[in-house]
């Protein structure tokens, strides 16, 4: 199913804080979903551009710089290249990767504050906040801990409340205490700028009106914020992050704009940069400024307000009105779908670097497949409710289904195809089971495509998965094997069942490239293609221009050039296959024990 007209998709995938290394969690809400998604539009013939980069500003830098004994700089200087290769490692398809400390992320960040302040959409206003008694530092947001003042629920942060999702002022906490050293802040008048959100209400719910294909939750969830639209502070007492753009605020070292309303406009500073990359500096207008180009973003669900909400009420507001003269970067587009994972446990415990209940990206794949883990989290992932990963269910879906059941059907119609001549044979007359087999493979592009097009991952992947079952089905039913190659009438027919089997595999190996890239590569050369059928991200160290002293790492990747396309190909009869290797690694189950011991004694 490839569509007449290239559409033009830009993925717009959450950027991790460069404050440590991913872990399983991390790459489950933003990471894989948004790949699969990516892989499938350029599968079916669109222009997708897929940016991200490390969120390196605010205070959840500044607490860990803080931890480990370095200022921020360093720190954000420390995991930009760690986090970049996490997420290469894994497959990763971005256009670009980058980070928010560049001079082009600050300058357009500036440009769009600007933009909103000259259609009065920022005012000043002095507002109550939080310093730490001890030090007599600002003690940001998301540092002061206590009761929600909405639900409750004892554990809610100064900025929202994990609850009831609910975004908070740390004044409002009752039985205020300080994350970092427990003692009680005191609140004392500063002066901030405030984004005025009530201005966009209405526009915002006419926007939300025409999202009907989103998520339930996650339109349940927006639609609830616009009924208690704040302003909402945009600066922070603190001198790391970006300057506010005005006369008498720009050296004011202890005033920077807050990490949030930089970080969503990464979107759209990544995709400048990205065009500058390319040598075509004005090609992001054609994502940005294109009433036919479609947004998605990717996220976990504790990032919803600031996508469906903060960042469409800045962009309404830097476009301004239908008759006011639009700024320098035009009038730019909308999200088209905010598309929110929930979230993963871990052994039935929340995810926790600081209590040990972690599985880093890195040492998840010291020791097992990239597609291993790629699998598990599109089929039992948080797609639209919290899922637990275990390492039982681990070794279950990897053992069972993916080398049982996919690893399996190549393996054996290989290795039979091996021992009969090493080429794909010619199918004579097919009969009604091999008619039905190939018909239902090549529906399934179909159904399944549009369950990709609309972010449904794991139904999509169950659907292609059913394919594999059928095929392995057919061969066991059909049994080539039982077949005599001495007898003619035999022989054709085994010839003609192995071809109908690899066909089908060359049809499950496209049907699966989204989820799993590295190992459909492996099938496709199996069945003796050669070239790049999946492409894969690579780190390349850049500098900007006109600041060669900076060097940084960014993914990025040549994904217009690989061969894959969503569609059934005829497969060449007489072509040499590979010889057979097995396609995924089965794990021995000791590993459960072993992993389990691991996470003990970290
Ligand atoms: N750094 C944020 C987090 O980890 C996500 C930022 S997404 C953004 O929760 F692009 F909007 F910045
Ligand atoms: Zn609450």
């Amino acid at each position: 199913m490839t569509t007449d007209k290239p559409r033009h998709i830009l993925t717009a995938v959450a950027w991790p804080y460069a404050n440590g290394p991913r872990h399983i969690g991390h790459v489950s809400g933003f990471g894989v979903p948004s790949d699969i998604f990516s892989r499938y539009q350029r599968m079916a013939g669109n222009k997708v551009l897929m940016i991200s980069g490390t969120d390196e500003h605010g205070t959840p830098i500044q607490v860990q710089a803080d931890a480990e004994g370095v200022s921020a700089r360093e720190l954000v200087d420390r995991y930009n290249p760690v986090i970049a290769e996490d997420l290469r490692s894994l497959g990763l398809s971005y256009d670009l990767f980058t980070r928010t400390t560049t001079r082009n992320h600050q300058s357009v960040v500036q440009e769009i504050f600007r933009g909103l302040h000259r259609n009065g959409y920022i005012f000043p206003r002095s507002a109550l906040g939080a310093i730490s008694p001890s030090t007599g530092r600002t003690l940001p947001d998301r540092y002061i801990e206590g009761t929600c003042p909405l639900c409750g629920y004892d554990g809610a942060r100064g900025d929202q409340c994990d609850n009831c999702g609910n975004q908070l002022d740390p004044e409002d906490l009752k039985n205020p205490r300080s994350r970092i050293n427990g003692e009680t802040p005191k609140f004392v008048e500063t002066e901030h700028f405030f984004l005025n959100l009530p201005a966009f209400a209405d526009a915002l719910g006419t926007w939300l009106a025409g999202r009907t294909d989103w998520r339930p939750n996650v339109l349940k969830f927006s639609l609830n914020l616009l009924s208690d639209l704040q302003p909402r502070a945009i600066t922070r007492d603190l001198d790391w992050g970006i300057p506010i753009p005005l006369p008498e605020w720009e050296d004011r070292s202890h005033k920077r704009l807050y990490v949030w309303f930089d970080a969503v406009i990464g979107y759209l500073s990544a995709s400048i940069e990205w065009a500058q990359r390319v040598g075509e500096p004005e090609a992001w207008r054609l994502w940005w400024e294109n009433a036919d180009a479609n947004s998605y973003y990717f996220m976990g669900k504790d990032n919803i307000t600031f996508h469906s909400q903060i960042w469409p009420a800045m962009l309404l507001g830097y476009n301004g009105l239908p008759d006011s003269v639009p700024g320098t970067l035009g009038r730019l587009s909308l999200p088209t779908e905010v598309v929110s994972s929930e979230f993963l446990t871990m052994e039935g415990k929340k995810f926790s670097s600081s209590r040990s209940v972690v599985i880093y990206v890195r040492d998840f794949l010291a020791r097992y497949d990239a597609d291993a883990l790629r699998y598990f989290i599109t089929v039992a992932g948080p797609e639209t409710q919290d899922t637990d990963f275990t390492w039982a269910e681990f070794l279950r879906r990897n053992n069972d289904e993916l080398v049982a059941g996919w690893g399996n059907l190549v393996n054996r119609s290989i290795s039979m195809a091996a021992r009969n001549g090493g080429e794909i044979p010619v199918a004579t007359a097919l009969t009604d089971a091999d008619r039905a087999l190939l018909q239902a493979s090549r529906q399934a592009f179909g159904v399944v495509g549009s369950l990709l097009e609309r972010c449904r991952f794991k139904v999509a992947i169950v659907e292609a998965m059913r394919v594999v079952s059928e095929a392995n089905r057919y061969l066991s039913d059909q049994a080539p094997w039982k077949l005599s190659a001495d007898r003619p009438d035999e022989l054709a027919r085994r010839d003609t069942v192995l071809h109908v089997a690899l066909q089908l595999i060359d049809d499950c190996k496209s049907l699966l490239t989204p989820f799993l890239p590295h190992s459909s590569q492996r099938v496709f050369e199996l069945l003796g293609g050669s070239g790049v059928w999946s492409a894969q991200p690579r780190i390349d160290e850049v500098a900007e221009q006109g600041n060669p002293s900076s060097p940084y790492v960014v993914i990025t990747g040549d994904y217009a050039t690989e061969l894959a396309v969503w569609q059934s190909q005829p497969i060449p009869v007489g072509r040499k296959l590979a010889a057979p290797k097995p396609v995924f690694t089965k794990l021995d189950p000791v590993i459960v024990d072993e992993e389990l011991a691991r996470l003990e004694t970290r």
